[in-house]
């Protein structure tokens, strides 16, 4: 093995399944044939790469989630993915009916916020108890079908909300609070402190808040200071709870130090505001920006492992990507076949095996089948992310 910077050149007969491909993979002609950043999924794949003559890959080691591959585990492996997906149908249908729920939900909580925001920038205090309702709600409804949700986070079919950021992460946070198994009360503290986290944004000017450009270091100064302003308003509206106002002040630190406003490091930074730190970070890079690129969310996961210990706490990060997934749900990526499918199920015990359903033919036409496949181990597996089909395809149209 050769190491090149964080990656390692890795012979074919040692690629395992569950390794993360470091840089792409071309053939002969020069032609790319999978993508940096896709995991090897199949069998098939493998003896593919077999096939095409090639003899080593680069594999990132970090992101690698190494799994056997004799067939014996092959074959075990195989039931276990049915056994997780035995209905897809109910799967399918449970999304389906709960999507207009979440829509209306979001819907509501976007007006609790906005007028919160109106209140504060306007010197009053804001209304705390119709707030702390809507986090109730989405609690309960995001507990019950956490992937329904996930998808329109990940979709951000919700584009005309404004004030969706807040509402997205604090969707986020309370399922990997849940995941975490943390206390109710935590959890639904972490739910108010995300609502509220870039609240001091309300006090800043509107042409640094929604500067499309990037900031001089002057207004990057002025933008860092919503975590202090955050905390003020927090504590004149008789916010005391100090997970809630920690989350506000504090959910811009990170893990190496780097953060603000107070460089808290390591053990410093509680866990309530880490948790709310990634899911702000994932729904930031995920987000349609003027001034960088959006980030699919599965290129997005891949950041974030690349943040393990920099900004983030690796044990953390790991919990997250089993929240959201490798191939996350609303992800579209195209297959080995040519065919385009978008991810619309995972289990958490197999984050290479979603479920997905098939969108466009290998040849490009419309799929009319309403094929839903479990990528396994023997016969399909991601070629790359196909971002492109975000905008053709909606939701409710695909279910
Ligand atoms: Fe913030
Ligand atoms: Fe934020």
């Amino acid at each position: 093995m050769k190491m090149e910077n964080e990656l390692i050149k890795v012979k074919l007969k040692d690629i395992k399944i569950g390794m993360c491909l470091g840089n792409h993979v071309v053939d002969n002609f020069g032609k790319q044939i999978l993508s940096a950043g896709n995991y090897l999924t199949s069998k098939r794949q493998i003896e593919m790469l077999y096939d095409m003559a090639i003899k080593e890959v680069y594999i990132d080691y970090r992101k690698s989630l190494v799994s056997s591959q004799s067939p014996k585990e092959i074959v075990k492996r195989e039931a276990e993915v049915k056994k997780e997906f035995e209905n897809t149908d109910k799967i399918l249908s449970n999304l389906k009916s709960a999507l207009p729920q979440m829509r209306i939900l979001l819907a509501d909580a976007n007006k609790i916020v906005e007028l919160m925001m109106n209140q504060v920038r306007g010197g009053k205090s804001f209304d705390k108890e119709s707030m702390i309702k809507n986090v109730l709600e989405l609690k309960e409804k995001t507990k019950h079908n956490p992937q329904a949700m996930f998808s329109l986070i990940n979709l951000k079919k919700n584009e005309n909300f404004v004030f969706k950021h807040s509402i997205h992460v604090t969707a986020l946070a309370l399922t990997l609070g849940a995941i975490l198994n943390l206390d109710a009360s935590l959890i639904q503290a972490i739910g108010i402190g995300s609502v509220l986290h870039d609240i001091g944004k309300a006090k800043l000017p509107f042409s640094i808040v929604h500067k499309t450009g990037s900031y001089t270091k002057q207004e990057y100064d002025i933008m860092t200071t919503h975590t202090v302003i955050g905390e003020k308003i927090c504590l004149q509206n008789k916010i005391t709870n100090k997970v809630i106002v920690d989350i506000v002040k504090h959910h811009h630190e990170c893990y190496d130090g780097t953060g603000y406003p107070s460089r808290l490091s390591k053990n410093q930074i509680d866990k309530y505001i880490s948790i709310v730190s990634i899911c702000d970070y994932y729904e930031g890079i995920t987000s349609p920006r003027t001034y960088k690129k959006t980030l699919a969310p599965s290129q997005a996961i891949s950041k974030i492992f690349h943040t393990s210990n920099i900004r983030f706490d690796r044990r953390l990060v790991s919990y997250f990507i089993k929240m959201i997934g490798i191939y996350p749900v609303g992800s579209f990526v195209r297959l080995n076949s040519g065919r385009v499918g978008i991810v619309l199920g995972f289990s958490h015990k197999l984050l290479l095996n979603p479920i997905l359903k098939i969108l466009l033919n290998s040849n490009g036409s419309v799929s009319r089948k309403k094929e839903i496949i479990i990528l396994n181990e023997v016969d399909d597996f991601i070629v790359e992310i196909a971002t492109e089909f975000k905008n053709i395809f909606k939701l409710e149209d695909i279910l």
